[in-house]
């Protein structure tokens, strides 16, 4: 009697005889077959010598995925979504040709040496599982273009963790990582992206130094407060992310690579950038500094780069922009809503090729005539959400498409303004615009004015 139920517990952790529900798919949206086997066995009489795209075995209670459960069997994509896997066992990908394979959504804590040593794969994905240990060598040689560790319980990544490993895209990201070892990446193969969003990490030291692929790197919503001249020495980074860290200062030489096409280092403390820090990146396309506590732009901080495209500066503390700051770059989109700027002064904006500026949301009363003329290809203009309070001629006589006025307490707009407009759309929702009747009793001058003072009479 007690041997039967220690048998009957047996056979059904190892699920030789339970109800697994199993949906196969053929051409990814087609499903062939709905059905539920008793065993893993049955699974592989129904799967083997048949071309299918994706299995996918899902809500289902497989605590441990047997050996062999793949044996045999020839299909691009394996998914175990929520089967409350707590173990996999060794030998698993034995004589199985798959090339990607998702355990989302289980219980896993530890991935084992010997369960994917020496394979080859595509995508190996482990997203929201619980893994707080990699035993050293467990992925000795692994050959995977993607590997998804997002959403774990590591702390953890020593020099031992991905050994002998191939990994193109490694995915760190929503992990608990305070320390990350020196040498920990170096030592990765074909390494070119790495993710480490939202994880715990303060220092960067010599982590991320001379990964020789390493093109885009992601340490978004991480606890850094310092960033030195030599963090990045020998990666030839492209794109990078330090938004939402404590970041104060920005020194030049931080950036070093010339590839850089593309920095976001919003949703910092940024105060000050050094003289020249942005002026090397020749090929940098955008820059992201929105939400920090800048306060002053100048040339020498701001402007130098010569290819870039966009510049996101909204959601500072901005007051004074140098003159000339933005002389001679090329840059296509700017981003000043959300500052304190209270006058656009003549110069500003000289000589630049700005085709949509956003200046919205800040306590702009004044605009010197003639502040936008030097930008002779803009298009867009957002002025929403200030204190203008009149539209005279000259302040905004350049051939725009759209111009957005709304909430300002806008008064009066000199009809000449109208006339040098070549519009597609003005925005003027929320002003107290003086109707004909208030505004021919203000006005002195002659009534041909009319037109051009009611909200309707803007061009759509
Ligand atoms: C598979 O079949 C079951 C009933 O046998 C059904 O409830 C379920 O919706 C089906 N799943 C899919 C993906 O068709
Ligand atoms: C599953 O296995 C049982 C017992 O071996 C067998 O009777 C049944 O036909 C198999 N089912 C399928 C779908 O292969
Ligand atoms: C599994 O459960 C989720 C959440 O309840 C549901 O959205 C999904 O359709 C289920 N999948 C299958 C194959 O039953
Ligand atoms: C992987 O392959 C290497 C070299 O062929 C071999 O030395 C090593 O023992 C293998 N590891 C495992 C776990 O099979
Ligand atoms: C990196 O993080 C940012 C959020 O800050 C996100 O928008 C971006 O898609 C991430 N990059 C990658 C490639 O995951
Ligand atoms: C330019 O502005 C930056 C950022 O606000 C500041 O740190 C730097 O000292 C300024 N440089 C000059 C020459 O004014
Ligand atoms: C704008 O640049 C022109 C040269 O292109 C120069 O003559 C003019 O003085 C500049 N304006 C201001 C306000 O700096």
């Amino acid at each position: 009697m007690m041997v039967k139920i220690v048998l009957l517990v047996l056979l059904h952790a190892l699920c030789l005889k339970c109800d697994i529900s199993v949906q196969v798919y053929r051409d990814w949206s087609d499903i062939v077959l709905n059905t539920t086997v008793t065993s893993f066995a049955n699974l592989s009489e129904i799967l083997i010598g048949k071309v299918y795209n994706l299995v996918v075995i899902e809500n289902q209670t497989v605590p441990t995925v047997p050996r062999n459960i793949l044996s045999g069997l020839n299909f691009q994509e394996f998914r175990m979504v929520n089967d409350k896997i707590t173990e996999l066992e060794s030998g698993i990908l034995d004589d199985a040709r798959v090339e990607n394979i998702f355990f989302i959504d289980n219980q896993l804590q530890v991935l084992k040496k010997g369960v994917f040593n020496n394979k080859t794969l595509e995508v190996l994905s482990f997203m929201n599982n619980r893994i707080s240990k990699i035993e050293d060598g467990a992925l000795e040689g692994l050959t995977v273009k993607t590997l998804v560790l997002t959403e774990n319980h590591l702390e953890e990544i020593t020099a031992n963790t991905f050994d002998k490993s191939t990994i193109t895209m490694l995915k760190l990201d929503y992990n608990r990582i305070v320390r990350i070892e020196e040498n920990s990446f170096q030592k990765i193969s074909r390494l070119a992206y790495i993710n480490l969003r939202d994880n715990q990490i303060k220092e960067i030291g010599n982590i991320f130094k001379n990964i020789p692929n390493l093109a885009e790197l992601n340490l978004t919503y991480n606890r850094i407060t310092i960033v030195g001249t030599e963090n990045f020495i020998g990666s030839p980074i492209v794109c990078i992310y330090l938004s939402g860290n404590q970041i104060t200062e920005i020194k030049k030489g931080i950036f070093n690579s010339k590839q850089y096409t593309f920095i976001a280092l919003d949703n910092n403390q940024i105060t000050s950038i050094e003289d020249g820090a942005f002026a090397d990146i020749k090929n940098l396309e955008h820059l992201v500094l929105s939400y920090n506590k800048l306060g002053d732009l100048n040339r020498s901080a701001i402007g130098g780069f010569t290819k870039a495209i966009g510049l996101k500066l909204d959601n500072n503390v901005i007051m004074h922009i140098a003159p000339n700051t933005f002389q001679n770059v090329k840059l296509k989109e700017l981003d000043l809503s959300n500052n304190l700027l209270t006058v656009i002064k003549k110069g500003f904006f000289n000589n630049s090729e700005i085709i949509s500026l956003k200046l919205g949301h800040n306590e702009i009363y004044d605009i010197d005539v003639g502040a936008f003329e030097e930008i002779k290809n803009l298009a867009y203009l957002d002025l929403g959400h200030n204190e203008l309070s009149e539209i005279k001629k000259g302040m905004i006589n350049i051939p725009l498409n759209n111009v957005v006025l709304e909430n300002n307490k806008i008064r009066k707009i000199d009809k000449e303004v109208l006339k040098d407009f070549d519009l597609y759309s003005l925005l003027l929702d929320n002003n107290p615009i003086l109707t004909k009747g208030q505004y021919e009793s203000e006005s002195e001058e002659d009534s041909s004015e009319e037109d051009s003072t009611e909200e309707d009479s803007a061009p759509d």
